[in-house]
């Protein structure tokens, strides 16, 4: 371990005694993450390539002889409490649906297992688009799986989180997330096909090219993210259903089994937009370029291309700007002053949009320049205060028994 992270979890250990009165038996770690490529299409079942970062979430455990959860919050200096066999939804937003919803999936999928003590703390930056939400499930899930010697495999575990997100958070994320933070490997991007949850590692060899990648927070945070989010989701449903009538194929179930060429026909523009309505036609174009755009950038970094990858980074953060509406002026202002840098080989906003973050591919040794010739305009423009992340791939979750 790490003596960085072996501080953390010596503070997290430190933390639970105090809590529960006794020493935790063993931890978790799960990763946020970060999308290079790949937005917005993993509920569509497309093609995703994140890597996870190295700003994480740790959850120790210990057991307990009866069926009570605890679960303390290091960050929040709170402690939620409930029985197995009776998990209610907490406040809406509250962290600890989270972790109930966790508990409930696993039951749901019928593991058996009994009460634990769980503590955890995390240094994602909440709200900004880099999964903290799904290292909290993750590590949760990663503890419980060690805790009780449950047979979940990584996939397995991953479309658990999901299921406790969808169900217990209300947001109808894909599988993207969870996904990322559970199975990914240092220096690796992971390429998720999210229909058959077949992935692989995309090497990321952005050192030995003199590269990095930062991720730039914009300061600006979207309320009623959820809700914009699942409108998206219903408008790819409805230009399925409409391509499917109109392209006379009964088997088209998402927007994966269409071609670019289908959408701009005369016969899928047809389906898609009349006057006074391109929405489905603008999502659909997005979605099916999108997937296409992924397939080339684990192409291109198969062959350590990082300028091909970058030109698709910027088509990309287009289409979500013009075609698929989840950017903000912020996002694309922080993605237009990047771009301007000779320095700069691609920039995009990453996650879901409506505020949160951008990820840039940049020159390794250019750090102070891109906080000179970007962040700092940026804040002189908007008034909003930017934080800038260096950061590299990591391995997702992991789990330690303490001595
Ligand atoms: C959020 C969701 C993911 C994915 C992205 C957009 O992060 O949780 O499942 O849909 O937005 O790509």
């Amino acid at each position: 371990m790490s003596a960085a992270r072996a501080a953390r979890v010596d503070a997290l250990a430190a933390a639970f005694r105090r809590e529960f009165g006794r020493p935790p038996e063993g931890v978790s770690e799960a990763p946020g993450r970060v999308n290079l490529i790949g937005e917005h299409v993993d509920y569509n079942d497309g093609l995703v390539l994140p890597f996870a970062i190295d700003r994480s979430v740790l959850c120790a455990w210990a057991l307990r002889d009866d069926t009570t959860v605890r679960a303390y919050s290091a960050e929040f200096s709170e402690c939620s409490t409930f029985d197995l066999h009776d998990i209610s939804h907490a406040a809406p937003g509250a962290w600890e649906n989270y972790i109930r919803g966790v508990v409930a999936a696993l039951r749901a999928a019928g593991h058996a297992f009994g009460g634990v003590d769980l503590a955890l703390t995390g240094d994602v930056p909440p709200g900004a688009g880099l999964s903290s939400s799904a290292a909290v499930e993750v590590a949760v899930a990663g503890a419980l799986r060690d805790a009780f010697g449950l047979p979940l495999s990584g996939p397995d575990l991953a479309l658990l989180c999901q299921r406790a997100e969808n169900a217990f958070v209300g947001v109808q994320s894909g599988i993207m997330d969870q996904f990322a933070s559970a199975l990914s490997h240092r220096d690796a991007a992971l390429l998720v096909d999210c229909r058959t949850l077949a992935h692989r590692d995309v090497p990321l060899r952005l050192a030995g090219a003199g590269l990095a990648v930062v991720i730039t927070d914009s300061g600006v945070r979207r309320e009623l993210l959820s809700s914009a989010y699942n409108d998206r989701r219903r408008e790819c449903a409805e230009a399925v259903a409409r391509l499917r009538d109109a392209l006379r194929r009964p088997q088209l179930a998402s927007l994966r089994d269409v071609s670019l060429d289908e959408v701009a026909s005369r016969t899928g523009r047809r389906a898609l937009a009349d006057d006074s309505n391109d929405t489905p036609l603008r999502r659909a174009r997005h979605v099916v370029s999108e997937i296409a755009r992924v397939a080339a950038a684990a192409e291109a970094l198969d062959r350590d291309d990082f300028a091909a990858l970058g030109r698709l980074m910027v088509e990309s953060h287009l289409s979500l700007r013009d075609d698929y509406a989840v950017s903000t002026p912020e996002l694309d202002l922080l993605v237009a002053l990047a771009t301007a840098q000779p320095y700069v080989a691609g920039s995009r906003l990453t996650g879901a949009g409506f505020g949160g973050c951008t990820v840039s591919v940049l020159q390794a040794d250019a750090a102070a320049s891109f906080a000179r010739d970007v962040v700092a305009p940026y804040e002189a423009r908007t008034g909003h205060q930017a934080a800038t992340y260096l950061t590299s791939p990591q391995d997702g979750l992991r789990t330690w028994r303490l001595p």
